[in-house]
């Protein structure tokens, strides 16, 4: 085991899916793949392994926020043999032509954390960025299935509750999205040379305020889950 997975080497896929929420994880594994196995109940990150298409893929729970997403990224990598890293979560929107439900493909991932400073000290602006390979393929299903996507920049943000956060400016340089985890993860696969994407499903937007019912929420969830698991065959 690795100090938060209580699996065996082997038990778990090199496709990985990340959503934030542990009980998406269950939700994924339930309904999305066939033999699913829990293999993790530490601290209730719950991670299984099932077969998708007869491709064997895990999906685990990462918490909210960079430093969480990227201790189960880490380990799933440096511990488990990991190569794909696919986050599934939300995001808000901060561009104005991003409708609630809409699809985002974090191309980049623009952060207010220290991690790159902490990293490079300082030399560098370091800019995390999506495997092309996995964005390509995660772009071309959207548009197959008729989904609405966009892709570009997001802001993994260390704060939900920001109130100093310059919409407009971000917006300006044409950050789409804001959410808390890609560019953590876009990191440390950079850090190991294996392949990350973050794909998000708008839920709120810090435009209009508007916000997405639960029921909305599942309907959409499924479809970005869906070009995840394509995304990943390919
Ligand atoms: N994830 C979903 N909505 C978000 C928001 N408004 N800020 C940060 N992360 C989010």
């Amino acid at each position: 085991m690795s100090t938060h997975i209580n699996a065996q080497k082997g038990d778990i896929a090199e496709i990985v899916l990340l959503p934030g929420d542990p009980l998406r994880a269950k939700f994924i594994a339930e309904n999305f793949l066939e033999e699913a196995k829990q293999y993790n109940t530490v601290r209730n990150a719950f991670g299984y392994t099932g077969n998708y298409k007869g491709v064997p893929i895990s999906v685990q729970g990462t918490g909210m926020g960079m430093p969480s997403a990227m201790i189960y990224s880490e380990e799933l990598v440096q511990d488990y043999g990991a190569k794909i890293l696919l986050r599934v979560g939300s995001a808000g929107a901060i561009n104005a032509n991003l409708k609630i439900r809409d699809l985002v493909l974090g191309q980049g991932a623009t952060t207010d954390a220290a991690l790159h400073r902490n990293i490079f000290h300082h030399q560098v602006e370091f800019a995390p960025i999506a495997n092309f390979d996995l964005l390509k393929a995660a772009h071309n299903i959207a548009l197959e299935k008729d989904l609405p996507v966009h892709v570009g920049n997001v802001l993994s943000s260390d704060r939900f509750y920001n109130d100093e956060l310059d919409k407009e400016k971000l917006a300006q340089y044409g950050v789409l999205a804001v959410e808390m985890e890609a560019a953590g993860i876009y990191s440390v696969a950079a850090k190991h040379g294996v392949k990350a994407l973050a794909i998000m499903t708008v839920s709120d937007s810090l435009v209009t305020g508007e916000e997405t019912t639960a029921e909305e929420r599942e309907k959409t969830f499924g479809d970005m889950i869906e070009v995840a698991l394509e995304a990943a065959l390919q």
